[in-house]
């Protein structure tokens, strides 16, 4: 897709579409009142009668109005003015992009006037039309039999009206590049575990690592055991699917600079193992390598914009099964950190293999490391579908994911990790067992988790509400993959 800045009169512009707002009760906002008098009240009249009533999410589409040198107008809700905020901006938007991308629309300019508030400056601006367009237009990497629909028409976004030249030009190139790697991750995540399986994964890091220019090292069965892997491979086990541990590398920052560490659970699917999860609702189980398929669609991120970041990217790649081979409630499996594990659930398998690749993140020196995972239900049922779960071992690296999560609209929300949590994980045989009790489940295994990251900056993000939607719309939506794009472009910038 094509990006630029529309600057002259909206009136004269030729693309074919121009995406106005209007405010609940009929209001046009700024813009739309100027491209309303180039076609003589057109609009106005439009709106006397009722016939569009601004409602949040609410689009309508307009044709040949006279004077314009769009052939159509759309017209996006932006609810009541009182509460007109970043949100419904990009809500209206967001709406406006989905509508026209059904069309045959191929060029379209943007032109909601944007709210005064410094989350929407002339860069975000940018970055949030071009994020929302790509979403869009991406169709969904289904393995339907028939014909496949069109690709959308949408071929050219202008975004506007920006204040000063320069910033929005970057954001919409930034968020081009954003929405290409969400759809990394939301492809990777879409497909069945029967075909996206660790080493189907191991191979789409290796393309994407040729296409866009980071390194790819993938290591398999031999080489996860001589790194004694030990809690990773017990989850293995179970599997006619053998394990992959990736380590993908962009090195954009000084030579020796100590990188930022990504780690993603890849559990390609989560059966539960022995024990075994119940059957309504299993098949989103192929969802659960989705932080997997964040870390890499991060990586792509960096390296596609060159950010000047040292950035690690580590995938532990398994399937969770059950089977005469399958590790068993009891079993005890010693990590490549050399503490021994009491394996009393085998569905909390998430912890099992970040764990080991935490410790694996040790050897490269990091800056910090960020760990995303679709560890546990019980974020679910904490945090709902809206924010992932953060925790971590220091403030200001979970400060900095939240903040960054405010501006790339893919928030998490803080739960406390404090010592009390790591007591429930006591063994009467093993240094820890896997799991705590059912309260308090999100911080009981991100207390597993930090026992592995002492000394280390760490942040672990629980994404199992967010990374996919269940329902009619089910599929990946490509979250964290925003969130984490903004943390490196900050980086990046600092
Ligand atoms: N992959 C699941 C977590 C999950 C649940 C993700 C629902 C998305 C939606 C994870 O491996 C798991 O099974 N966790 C268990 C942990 C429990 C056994 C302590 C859970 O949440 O039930
Ligand atoms: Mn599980
Ligand atoms: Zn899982």
């Amino acid at each position: 897709m094509e990006f630029g800045v529309w600057t002259k009169s909206l009136a004269s512009l030729s693309v074919d579409c121009l995406i106005l707002g209007v405010f609940e009760g009929g209001e046009l906002s700024g813009e739309a009142r100027t491209v309303d008098a180039a076609c003589a009240g057109r609009l106005k009249k439009l709106l006397e009668r009722g016939d569009f009533a601004g409602r949040m999410g609410e689009t309508m589409l307009v044709t040949d109005l006279p004077g314009l040198g769009a052939s159509r107008v759309l017209l996006s809700g932006l609810g009541t003015k009182k509460q007109f905020q970043r949100k419904s901006w990009r809500r209206a938007v967001q709406a406006a992009l989905v509508a026209v991308a059904r069309t045959r629309i191929t060029s379209c300019a943007v032109a909601i006037d944007r709210p005064e508030v410094k989350e929407l400056d002339d860069y975000y601006l940018g970055r949030q039309v071009a994020e929302l367009a790509g979403a869009a237009v991406y169709r969904i990497n289904d393995l339907k039999s028939g014909k496949k629909p069109p690709a959308s028409a949408l071929k050219k976004v202008l975004a506007g009206p920006a204040r000063k030249s320069g910033a929005t030009e970057r954001g919409l190139a930034e968020g081009d590049a954003v929405a290409a790697a969400a759809s990394v991750q939301r492809d990777l995540a879409n497909l069945p575990a029967n075909v996206c399986t660790p080493a189907y994964l191991a191979g789409q890091a290796l393309a994407l690592g040729k296409r866009h220019g980071f390194s790819v090292r993938v290591l398999e069965e031999p080489a996860i055991r001589r790194e004694k892997m030990g809690c990773l491979l017990a989850v293995a086990q179970g599997s006619a699917q053998r394990p992959r541990f990736l380590v993908l590398e962009h090195r954009g920052g000084k030579k020796k600079g100590a990188p930022l560490v990504l780690v993603g659970k890849g559990v390609t699917f989560d059966s539960g193992g022995i024990s075994l999860k119940d059957p309504g609702g299993m098949d989103e189980m192929k969802f659960d390598m989705s932080g997997a398929a964040a870390v890499i669609a991060a990586l792509t991120l960096a390296a596609s914009l060159e950010l000047p970041v040292n950035v690690v990217g580590l995938v532990a790649a398994v399937e969770n099964m059950p089977g005469g081979r399958a590790v068993k409630p009891g079993d005890i499996a010693t990590s490549a950190s050399g503490h021994t594990v009491e394996i009393l659930n085998t569905d909390a398998e998430g912890r099992l293999i970040l764990c080991d690749a935490l410790h694996y993140a040790r050897r490269f020196d990091p800056a910090a490391v960020i760990d995303v995972a679709t560890l546990t239900g019980a974020c679910v049922v904490a945090l709902g579908h809206f924010h992932s779960g953060v925790m971590g071992n220091d403030a200001r690296l979970v400060q900095e994911l939240l903040e960054a999560g405010v501006r790339a609209d893919d928030r998490c929300w803080e739960l406390p990790l404090t010592e009390d949590y790591a007591e429930t994980l006591k063994s009467n045989f093993a240094d820890f067992a896997n799991v705590g009790g059912r309260d308090g489940g999100a911080i009981t295994a991100a207390a597993f988790l930090a026992k592995f990251t002492q000394g280390l900056k760490w942040a672990h993000l629980d994404v199992a509400g967010i990374a996919y939607q269940s329902g009619a719309q089910k599929g990946s939506t490509g979250r964290p993959t925003p969130l984490l794009a903004d943390f490196l472009l900050h980086r990046a910038a600092r």
